[in-house]
């Protein structure tokens, strides 16, 4: 039976999740891979229970994850049956729907139908009662943003989500919707977008957005999938994502330009004696309109390098000129 360390809330420093009364760890775990069926089920449960060892609170899901989609959340639920129910509230865990789920009309995008159902589907994988964050996954341009936002707002209202968050949804959208959310009684607690250092189109009006509506942002793909550590330096190692057929990583991405700006980066990292993987994490975290980072990993031992970011999250102005050179 797993019994949590006792000292898991000693060293990690909880950031308030925009303007609400949420805190969420820097760090949080994201379960879109080394979940699904595909994936060995002990070294998830590792992986969780090192997160939760060491304070990581939030682990998110959607209902989509796995292979096959659905396995993710129905193997957390094994976990969370195993090991953490005597935990439970001190758990923040997250779900999403968006994505196509199921065959017809009401298994994908963001109609109410398919959020109501969705979400009721995903809390029997999970055997949970509600969930804490639900999200829309992406933004719907056919279904009215009102009765997506009024599907959020319901979910709540009947007890199964406690707070609603959006993902890859632009700061137009994200503004308007934010409003109706406000309107209703239930403001979006949590954006969720793609943000690395080399995917930076959310310094382009989302965080400003996030900033006055007073809603956390979580950056997803934070290591743009593992390209920002040093794992591709000497090519496409065995196992890693690049390689993997079911990886969302494509082979090709992995080019020689990129490959160079991370040797560069790689030796900024050195400097500050980190690794890249703790450096891409630290330099997110710099900007305090994120709340959390969104890690992914395959393994117990990427989870404490990812943790060991948060030893040294200040950077100096000339490290930072650097890394945009780099980045340029
Ligand atoms: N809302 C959305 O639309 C959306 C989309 C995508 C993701 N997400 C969320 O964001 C989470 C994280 O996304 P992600 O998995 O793409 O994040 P990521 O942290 O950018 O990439 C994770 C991958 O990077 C590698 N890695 C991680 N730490 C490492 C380290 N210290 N050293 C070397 N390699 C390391 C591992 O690759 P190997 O497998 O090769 O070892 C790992 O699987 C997801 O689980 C999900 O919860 C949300």
């Amino acid at each position: 039976m797993y019994q949590a360390n006792d000292n898991r809330y000693n060293t990690m420093s909880y950031r308030r999740c925009g303007k609400s009364g949420l805190v969420l760890p820097p760090i949080s775990l994201g379960l879109w891979h080394n979940f699904g069926d595909v994936d060995a089920l002990d070294n998830g449960k590792q992986m969780l229970h090192t997160a939760f060892d060491n304070g990581i609170t939030h682990f998110d899901l959607a209902n989509n994850y796995g292979p096959p989609p659905g396995s993710a959340e129905s193997n957390f639920g094994k976990i969370l049956k195993d090991s953490f129910l005597p935990y439970r509230d001190e758990l923040i865990i997250s779900t999403k729907a968006g994505y196509g789920m199921w065959p017809g009309p009401y298994g994908d995008w963001g109609s109410k139908k398919y959020l109501v159902s969705s979400l009721d589907q995903s809390l029997k994988r999970m055997d949970l009662n509600y969930v804490d964050v639900f999200y829309h996954h992406r933004p719907d341009p056919s279904t009215p943003l009102e009765e997506t936002m009024a599907a959020l707002d319901l979910i709540v209202k009947q007890g199964k989500a406690l707070y609603v968050g959006l993902s890859n949804y632009n700061a137009e959208d994200t503004l308007k919707a934010s409003k109706i959310l406000k309107t209703l009684g239930t403001p979006c607690l949590i954006h969720q977008p793609r943000y690395s250092m080399f995917d930076r189109w959310v310094e382009d009006g989302l965080l400003d957005v996030l900033g006055t509506e007073g809603i956390g942002g979580i950056a997803f793909s934070p290591l743009a999938q593992g390209l920002l550590t040093n794992k591709y330096i000497k090519g496409i190692p065995e196992n890693s994502r690049a390689a993997k057929e079911t990886g969302f990583l494509q082979k090709e991405t992995v080019t020689q330009a990129i490959i160079e700006k991370v040797i560069k980066l790689n030796a900024v990292a050195e400097n500050r004696n980190q690794s890249l993987a703790q450096m891409a994490i630290a330099w997110l975290l710099k900007d305090d309109r994120i709340t959390s980072v969104l890690v992914g990993v395959s393994s117990e031992k990427q989870l404490l390098d990812n943790i060991g970011a948060l030893n040294c999250l200040t950077f100096d102005a000339s490290e930072l000129e650097v890394i945009e050179s780099i980045l340029k």
